[in-house]
């Protein structure tokens, strides 16, 4: 709970633009004060503005242990500590798996999946002693379910990591109250997808779904509020599909 005024508090990591910067908008629409934890942070802080006095940029890499203790550090000392962690901060690159060099390899999975672990890791550490509960949702994708090529092997193969790490931490927090769970979009309409793959690409993607349009970010972020609910306790474990119809299990 926030210190000075009791809103739940909530922690976005890549909340600077996409998909991060729609979930926090809805998240201080729904009553949330939200830290956009960017490692961009004057992007961040930019965003934040946008969203109004609950919300607040910080600067954070979430690859590295000392910033996300800092970072938590920072959030506790001015708010509390936050009720909820969206783990959604991710590097996507679009690259044949034959032309992928291992530097490149290494920083995908350490953003996505080094990220994910070390971000709930240190956040769930901090509530374990509480007994207060708390709220990890892990943005996962389509990619890690279907081995989905365009964005590369090394992005499916961290978003597979993601979901499998969604089930681990979920299986071990829930006898703190911690709830974890992930969501895995499909092709979404933000600028990352042509930034990554093209315009040409994106637009055949787009074509291609059953929907025959790329998937609203809306309808995630309103899933995140949905899945941190604090009378959502028995939902944990879970990866929710949002993928246009493309891929259902
Ligand atoms: N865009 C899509 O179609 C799509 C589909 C499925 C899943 N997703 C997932 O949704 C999430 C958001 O995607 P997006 O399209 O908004 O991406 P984006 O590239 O627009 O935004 C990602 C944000 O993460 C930040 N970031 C990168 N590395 C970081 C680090 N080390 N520490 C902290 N922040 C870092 C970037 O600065 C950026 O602000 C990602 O997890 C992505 O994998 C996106």
């Amino acid at each position: 709970m926030n210190k000075a005024n009791n809103l739940p508090v909530a922690l976005v990591t890549g909340g600077a633009r996409g998909l991060g910067f729609a979930i926090g908008a809805h998240l201080v629409h729904a009553g949330y004060r939200v830290i956009l934890a960017d490692r961009d942070g004057e992007a961040a802080t930019c965003a934040a503005t946008e969203l109004g006095a609950f919300a607040q940029g910080l600067t954070l890499d979430v690859t590295s242990e000392s910033g996300v203790e800092s970072a938590l550090d920072a959030v506790e000392a001015e708010h509390g500590l936050p009720w909820l962690l969206v783990n959604n901060a991710a590097l996507m690159k679009a690259q044949p798996v034959l032309d992928i060099d291992i530097e490149t390899f290494d920083a995908v999975m350490s953003v996505n999946a080094r990220g994910t672990f070390l971000c709930s890791q240190r956040f769930a550490r901090r509530l374990r002693g509480l007994d207060q509960g708390g709220r990890i949702v892990n943005i996962g994708s389509l990619a890690g379910q279907n081995g989905g090529s365009a964005t590369g092997a090394h992005y499916a193969a961290s978003k597979g990591a993601v979901h499998t790490l969604t089930k681990v931490f979920a299986r071990d927090l829930a006898p703190y109250g911690i709830t974890v769970n992930a969501i895995a979009p499909g092709p979404l309409d933000l600028p990352s997808v042509a930034e990554t793959i093209g315009e040409d690409a994106a637009a055949r993607i787009a074509q291609a779904l059953p929907t025959g349009r790329m998937g609203d970010p809306t309808t995630i972020a309103r899933m995140v509020v949905e899945l941190a609910r604090p009378d959502a306790g028995s939902l944990t474990g879970a990866t929710i599909d949002i993928n246009c119809g493309l891929y259902m299990r």
